[in-house]
């Protein structure tokens, strides 16, 4: 069985199937109408979200399937103090695939590991967002026509943004990526994606504060917001929020073919006068969102018994109690489960549910 978790979870060729296969429900959108027929979604919503949730509702019901769930975790069990795993074992009594988008780091995974059906991860916490990212590529396939050979530029908040996190992920296995991170100080890419993503995998990045130096060299610019919800501390907020702002001034320094993409919901770092230019692909991102949900929600169904789809093999994790995860909100520091970790590149020890460093 085939979960997806962090976007590595499916091989690189795997990916390109996906893609492939939500081009052609682009193409010949009836003969995937009743693919799900009889099959059920369950929709485990711990944290606020509009697109990503009713994305997959949509999705599933233009496959002919049906939702169940829940997208205030104060309607669920969870306000009694049941564990993710409990709750994901009871969902799996009920519905053929779960996604699940929840606060805290590391809970998809967690939920994984006990599932009889495959889990996906909508998003946990600021670490991974692996369905936002083949929404990604299929807007870069369909924008440019090409993944490899393009020059990306990450603006805005890339310390919690995790829809940047999973994007670089996944880019890192495609040919000739380059990556500019255009963030201020306070809100630059964690060490793990830049270490054991781009240097491992050999993807030229470099870090600048600059839009405007930035832009001219892009093919795509992929604008984020700044996640207030993920601050600890207001008047640092406060002090970041309008970083940068894209505006029609800036699209005059950019290539004609340049796409702009932003995973939404914007707050002020797009102005509205952008919105009709034509490399403006953040609308279309939304409806390619659907379409890739829906060739995610064909293929783990149909890798669900499948020997040649499981999930990737790791080394065993390692299980040391002197060790600590230095997140809080990490699940190892939520729940009750056992501390594990890996040794990362560097010879950096991390925690294995969220990456995160060790003390
Ligand atoms: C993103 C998310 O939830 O991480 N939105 C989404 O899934 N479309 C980005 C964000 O909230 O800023």
């Amino acid at each position: 069985m085939k979960h997806l978790i962090d976007p590595t979870d499916l091989s690189k060729e795997e990916i390109d199937q996906i893609i492939a296969l939500a081009q052609d429900i682009i193409a010949h959108r009836e003969r995937y109408q009743g693919s799900m027929a009889h099959k059920k979604l369950a929709t485990l919503f711990y944290e606020p979200s509009t697109r990503t949730r009713l994305s997959f509702t949509a999705a599933m019901m233009e496959l002919g399937g049906q939702v169940l769930g829940f997208s205030n975790p104060q309607n669920s069990s969870a306000a009694k103090g049941e564990t993710v795993q409990d709750t994901v074992r009871v969902l799996g009594c009920f519905a053929d695939i779960i996604a699940m988008r929840h606060p805290i780091e590391g809970a998809p995974l967690v939920a994984s590991e006990v599932s009889r059906v495959p889990i996906i991860n909508a998003g946990d916490g600021s670490h991974s967002h692996p369905t936002q990212t083949l929404t990604d590529l299929l807007t870069i396939k369909r924008e440019l026509g090409h993944i490899d050979d393009i020059t990306i530029g990450f603006c805005g908040d890339l310390r919690f943004g995790r829809t940047v996190h999973s994007l670089i992920k996944a880019l890192s296995r495609y040919h000739g990526i380059k990556v500019v991170l255009i963030a201020p100080d306070e809100l630059r890419l964690p060490d793990y994606i830049k270490l054991d993503v781009c240097e491992k995998m050999g993807v030229a990045y470099r870090e600048t504060d600059s839009l405007d130096e930035a832009i001219p060299e892009l093919d795509v610019l992929y604008m984020t917001r700044v996640q207030k919800e993920r601050f600890l501390d207001e008047d640092e907020f406060d002090r970041v929020k309008d970083s940068f702002v894209l505006d029609a001034r800036r699209m005059a320094l950019a290539k004609p073919k340049m796409a702009v993409l932003h995973p939404l919901p914007r707050v002020n770092e797009i102005l509205t006068e952008v919105d009709e230019d034509p490399r403006a692909a953040y609308f279309r991102q939304v409806e390619n969102g659907k379409l890739v949900r829906m060739a995610l929600i064909i293929s783990l169904m149909e890798w669900k018994n499948d020997p040649e789809h499981t999930m990737p093999e790791h080394e065993a994790p390692i299980v040391n109690p002197a060790l600590h995860c230095t997140n809080a909100k990490c699940i190892c520091n939520n729940e009750k489960h056992q501390p594990r970790f890996r040794l990362a590149e560097n010879g950096i020890m991390r925690c294995w549910y969220c990456d995160s460093k060790v003390r």
